[in-house]
């Protein structure tokens, strides 16, 4: 009878501890994490191509801003490698800043750009 209870009490605490295990696994993954910004497969289809669609609303349509249409690879790559992509993205001296009137892209995505103008804008 009194091995018996032991062994009861001895299946609780391990159960108790497996709990109290687990409360812990879960308080060490709550955080969220924050997503690195991850500029190993960078290709012009599927990451420039994106961020650029949003400067489509003045670079688009029958008569893009400046003439330049970012829907085209052709005026893409030619402004990345005239400087003047990074220059008005970065807000360097001498260039427009874009997007005109609104926030500087994100870090990541300004890395993302500088990464794919540094592989030589390729149309990938
Ligand atoms: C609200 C409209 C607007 C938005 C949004 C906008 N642009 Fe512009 N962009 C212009 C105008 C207008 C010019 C002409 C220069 C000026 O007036 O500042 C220009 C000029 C440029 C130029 C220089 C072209 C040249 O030949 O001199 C580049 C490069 C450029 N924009 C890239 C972008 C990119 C990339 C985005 C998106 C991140 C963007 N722009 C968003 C309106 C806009």
């Amino acid at each position: 009878m009194v091995i018996k209870l032991l062994t009861l009490a001895s299946a609780a605490l391990l159960l108790g501890a497996c709990a109290s295990q687990n409360g812990e696994d879960l308080l060490a993954s709550g955080g969220v994490p924050t997503p690195a910004c991850d500029t190993s497969h960078v290709t012009y289809a599927g990451t420039v191509a994106p961020i650029l669609q949003q400067c489509s609303g003045c670079h688009g349509g029958s008569q893009p801003s400046a003439g330049f249409a970012v829907g085209s690879y052709a005026q893409v790559s030619t402004k990345a490698a005239n400087g003047q992509l990074l220059g008005t993205l970065n807000h360097d001296a001498g260039y427009s800043p874009m997007p005109k009137g609104g926030a500087k892209l994100s870090d990541c995505d300004l890395a993302k750009l500088r990464q794919w103008v540094a592989a030589g804008a390729p149309n990938n």
